[in-house]
């Protein structure tokens, strides 16, 4: 790092111990301070100390330590705290920092207040998430913060160039800076690492109390090492911390033993589904250990990584390939199968962040499911009314569909609950759902202009309802009838155009009467589910991606299998027809109440039409790739009464516009559509997906036919409905790799 400009000038570290030994000998190694001295109880830690040029000075007490310092670190054991204090008072200058390295911070900020009273000095506590079993100062190590957290606790009036400095320097020594409320550290700290080290040193001690002790240890494999590594922790220091921690830890002692003792009822009752349950739900977690600490959804792609596409011009489309399952069906599955009555088992699921994400939320509300595995999922139904309630938000990723059909599912559960979701999804109106729901008596309170997250009431008695949709979303309407499951008599929705109806079919097979009249769907609340077997077909709206590609490029020919062929769903392949495109059908067949076939597409001259409207709820989610389409059409198309393209994960009217605008491509954008008058040159150039999956993978099919590269920023997201789209890209014709992945 080589700082050449020290942040403080007089570092004085009071205890120099693992912490403030590292600490100092971090400071010095990175010349974050003009001097370190130290203090310290022990004579000879502090010649140690000296002598191994951990500090410049050694003091010869805590005030001299302390005099014309402009950061003085408290490094004491956490009950030592106070004492140490009242000696740092008069020596402490006016311009001095105060900070600690302790573990609870409640503990020293009280500490601060009795000392020094209504003169409070400048303090900002502070907490180094590192440490070792090993301890005192022959343990120091400069490099002991490298890539750890450091946590500061400031006071709300804290001044900024003070925590700017404090910050910097914990930055100097490679750690990495958080700020959060005392109190909120406490509880947390009680948690993560005070709970895990009172639970290996009681476990050590009962096995080392135990007869057959020797042959214990001597047995032990990996995992008792594994988990007992922290009972070799320093004593005193622990037993300063649960003493200090005292509120917070008892709390969550208290939840721990609660949680055990149903382990062990479970145990003794051979209640194999609820450690089943239990215990799958601790191995997701576990295995998405970070991402839950996050607060992202449990799944394989960091999306905190940039993802870049590049993508070279040119290419044409052979193979024969089956896209990964449908979003929406796999969606559904989980939601049913994890309220019916028995054990569903679902092929084909999409293992995508999206369905990934509604999966991890009916764990949380202590549903059992085993994988996904291979596209298998195994649910263990626990009823109509079997949902428990979830110990905090749920999480929902990047996914309209799931906030949506989870609102109408949660809003008549007797306990409360709250949905969140990535930036994208906060952004998307929630009203739609919010107000008929309300009506129907849910009490449901959103965010300004009716966005996420959304905190649900439980413990209300829904009343069925009619609905006349004013938009035609198959959204809003399978959350009107999922409520309406749970309501008192009928509920009914009428849509002014035909939607997706996978709500209404995967119903059924679960053999849940769903009544339909012209554009009403209807259910009689108060029924059951029963388990059922789901093979979910793939997604059509991943193939079309495919379907144009091989359209668009030269000398194509392309098989796609299997793909779910729902009436509702066909829009994409009506409209690249009226175009020009050359698509058969074959195998046509039933699988779980829902048509599928087989596709095969060869090239063919596209030309430019008049969208029919009544396309349009069909192909909702296909427009970005139809633009390309319309882009390498002869003459113009255009669309209207599409304006829900403007609420999706982007606004994908503007979106695709924009990136086609930096390719050259000039298009006229209306409130509710675009004109694209099809031939003009498609150049190379760099395009913003704006974190929207379905724009991604548009443009990444257009480099087929463009004059230059094409580079597409903001990728991660493909990886919430399309899993391995850039190697199937790759092995059907499209010159694609993909940066940060
Ligand atoms: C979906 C419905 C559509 C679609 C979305 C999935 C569903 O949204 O865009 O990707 O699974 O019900 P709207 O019905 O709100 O248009």
């Amino acid at each position: 790092m080589g700082e050449t400009v020290p942040v403080f000038q007089r570092v004085a570290i009071i205890g120099l111990g693992l912490i403030g030994g590292s600490l100092a000998s971090a400071i010095k190694k990175h010349n974050l301070a003009a001097m370190v001295v130290g203090a310290d109880q022990s004579q000879s830690d502090l010649a140690y100390a000296l002598k191994n040029r951990v500090i410049d000075e050694a003091a010869a007490s805590v005030a001299e330590a302390v005099k014309d310092a402009d950061l003085v670190v408290i490094a004491v054991p956490v009950r030592a705290t106070e004492a140490v204090l009242r000696q740092v008072k008069p020596a402490l200058g006016a311009q001095a920092l105060l900070t600690d390295v302790g573990s609870t911070k409640a503990s020293f900020v009280n500490a601060v207040r009795s000392v020094f009273g209504e003169r409070l000095p400048a303090c900002i506590p502070g907490h180094p998430i590192a440490g070792s079993e090993k301890s005192g100062i022959a343990a120091a190590n400069p490099e002991l913060f490298a890539r750890h957290k450091v946590i500061l606790t400031p006071p709300d009036d804290v001044d900024a160039t003070q925590l700017a400095r404090l910050s910097a320097l914990w930055e100097g020594c490679g750690a990495r800076v958080l700020t959060m409320a005392v109190e909120y550290h406490d509880e947390v700290l009680a948690a993560t690492s005070h709970l895990p080290h009172l639970i290996a040193f009681s476990l050590v001690d009962t096995l080392a109390g135990e007869d057959e002790n020797l042959d214990i240890f001597r047995y032990a494999a990996g995992g008792f090492r594994d988990f007992t590594r922290i009972a070799a922790s320093d004593p005193v220091m622990w037993h300063d911390i649960f003493l200090s921690n005292q509120q917070a830890v008892l709390r969550v002692i208290d939840h721990f033993t609660h949680d055990l003792d149903q382990l062990r009822t479970a145990i003794a009752e051979q209640d194999g589904a609820t450690l089943l349950r239990v215990f799958s739900r601790a191995k997701a977690a576990r295995e998405h250990f970070s991402k839950m600490l996050s607060g992202q959804a449990y799944v394989t792609t960091n999306k905190q990584k940039q993802v870049t596409f590049n993508v070279q011009p040119g290419g044409k489309m052979t193979g024969d390939i089956r896209v990964p399952g449908d979003k929406s069906m796999s969606h559904r599955s989980i939601m049913l199968g994890a309220l019916a009555d028995g054990i569903t088992e679902v092929n084909g699921f999409l293992e995508g962040e999206d369905s990934l994400a509604t999966l991890q939320a009916f764990r949380d509300m202590g549903v059992t499911i085993e994988g996904p595995d291979n596209g298998f999922v195994r649910i263990r139904g626990v009823g109509i009314d079997g949902l428990q309630a979830p110990r905090g938000p749920l999480y929902l990723g990047n996914s309209g569909t799931a906030m949506r059909l989870f609102s109408g599912l949660l809003a008549p559960q007797a306990f409360d609950s709250e949905l969140t979701g990535d930036a994208s999804l906060t952004g998307r109106p929630m009203g739609r759902v919010a107000d008929p729901l309300r009506s129907m008596g849910a009490i449901i309170e959103t965010a300004e202009g009716g966005r996420p997250p959304l905190k649900i009431k439980g413990g209300q008695v829904l009343e069925g309802f009619h609905y006349d949709m004013p938009i035609a979303s198959a959204q809003v309407k399978s959350c009107l009838l999922l409520a309406g499951l749970f309501a008192k008599g009928t509920t009914s929705v009428t849509e002014p155009a035909p939607t997706r109806d996978h709500t209404e079919r995967m119903l059924a097979g679960f053999g849940y009467p769903v009544k339909r009249t012209g554009a009403t769907a209807s259910v009689v609340g108060g029924g059951r589910l029963a388990a059922s077997a789901i093979d979910v077909p793939a997604d059509i709206s991943s193939a079309a991606f495919f379907l144009v590609a091989a359209t668009i490029a030269e000398g194509s020919d392309l098989t796609l299998r299997h793909v779910g062929m729902n009436p509702t769903r066909v829009g994409v392949i009506n409209i690249l027809r009226l175009m020009g495109a050359n698509i058969e059908v074959s195998n046509e067949r039933e699988a779980g109440g829902e048509p599928v076939a087989d596709l095969r597409v060869t090239s063919a001259k596209l030309h430019g039409i008049d969208i029919p409207e009544a396309e349009v709820p069909l192909a909702i989610d296909e427009f970005p790739v139809l633009f390309i389409a319309a882009t390498c059409a002869e003459g113009k198309t255009v669309l209207r009464g599409a304006e829900e393209l403007r609420v999706k994960e982007s606004d994908r009217i503007q979106v695709m516009a924009d990136g086609l605008e930096q390719l050259g491509v000039h298009t006229t954008v209306t409130p509710d559509g675009i004109e694209i008058v099809g031939g003009q040159t498609l150049g190379g150039g760099t395009v913003d997906s704006h974190g929207d999956h379905r724009i991604a993978m548009a443009f990444a099919m257009a480099a087929l036919r463009a004059e230059g590269a094409i580079t597409i920023t903001d990728c991660a997201n493909v990886a919430t409905s399309f899993p391995g789209f850039v190697e199937l890209a790759q092995q059907t014709g499209i010159h694609i790799t993909a940066e940060g992945a």
